[in-house]
């Protein structure tokens, strides 16, 4: 298994911020990226559609033989992981879970506030989870359902953003909170904006890192981390370097004409993406 590659699904091209950190802790791992653009968003949608979606777009993946699933999407993560992990036979990890224990571990005045789609916050998946390490932490959950079609449009640093974000996060800035999650794939593209209107005394969460510890955690746990050249891979062949580089794909289910542009800005590379419709692949 430790041969095949990572794959990541998103409903859209948030879940980059999880493919650019693991990029930059498992570079030697190949990894398969599946954004389904034909549906976005997901954060508006109903509970049984984000279900449906989730297990179409790990079945793409399932196809690639990857090794893991990541769901990047929160609005997924929120509903969609238990029927994940029954239908699948590799290991899932969502996006939840780890950025919930990373906050109820942080905050020093027991006042967290979570930011994500009308989904992920109505669903109160992520109270559930702080409470599960930190029970005595109070939860501000506030849904910013504009900070997504901001980020697709690549307005993320515009005094339009700036104004919405005032908006949004006014509550959470009453409230006192001291830990702020970013409980939506997109929202990391924002970090800058969304720490200058919390101020420098709040700490924003980034899911995306918290995430990859735990991916790495998962494969380490059965050795399937890819730390160096496969077997029949040898490096002395001429012209390769040293330790393998991984390769990574990128699939998508439309193509949304920004998308590649603001993939390659955010991922500082050249890429080519495929289309591959979801439809059939369910898992
Ligand atoms: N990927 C979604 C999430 O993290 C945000 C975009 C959408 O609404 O589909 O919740």
């Amino acid at each position: 298994m430790n041969n095949n590659p990572i794959g990541v699904f998103d409903s859209g091209l948030g879940g980059l911020t999880v493919v650019k950190e693991m990029m930059r802790q498992f570079p030697c791992e190949d990894i398969v990226y599946y954004g389904d653009t034909a549906r976005l968003p997901y954060g508006t949608k109903s509970k049984e559609s984000i279900i449906r979606f989730s297990r179409e777009n790990a079945g793409v993946l399932v196809r690639q033989r990857v090794k893991i699933i990541v769901v990047a999407c929160n609005s997924s993560s929120s509903y969609a992981l238990p029927a994940l992990k029954k239908h699948l036979k590799i290991p899932v990890v969502g996006v939840i879970e780890p950025g919930a224990k990373k906050a109820a571990a942080l905050t020093r005045n027991k006042r967290v506030g979570v930011i994500a789609t009308s989904a992920t916050i109505g669903s109160r998946a992520y109270v559930k989870a702080i409470h599960k390490y930190a029970a005595s932490v109070r939860v501000w959950g506030q849904a910013c359902p504009l900070f997504v079609p901001l980020v697709e449009e690549g307005w993320t640093d515009t005094p339009v953003t700036l104004a919405v974000a005032r908006t949004y996060l006014a509550p959470l800035k009453k409230a006192g909170i001291d830990t702020l999650i970013l409980g939506c794939t997109h929202y990391p593209l924002l970090k800058e904006t969304i720490q200058q209107v919390m101020g420098k005394g709040v700490v924003l969460i980034d899911s995306a890192r918290e995430v990859a510890g735990e991916v790495q955690r998962i494969l380490e746990g059965r050795r399937w981390l890819r730390t160096r050249w496969g077997r029949g891979e040898s490096p002395r062949r001429r012209g390769r370097p040293a330790s393998r580089i991984g390769r990574h794909q990128f699939m998508i289910s439309d193509r949304p004409q920004a998308f590649e542009k603001i993939a390659r800005e955010f991922l500082g590379r050249d890429i080519r993406v495929r289309v591959v419709k979801p439809g059939s692949h369910s898992t």
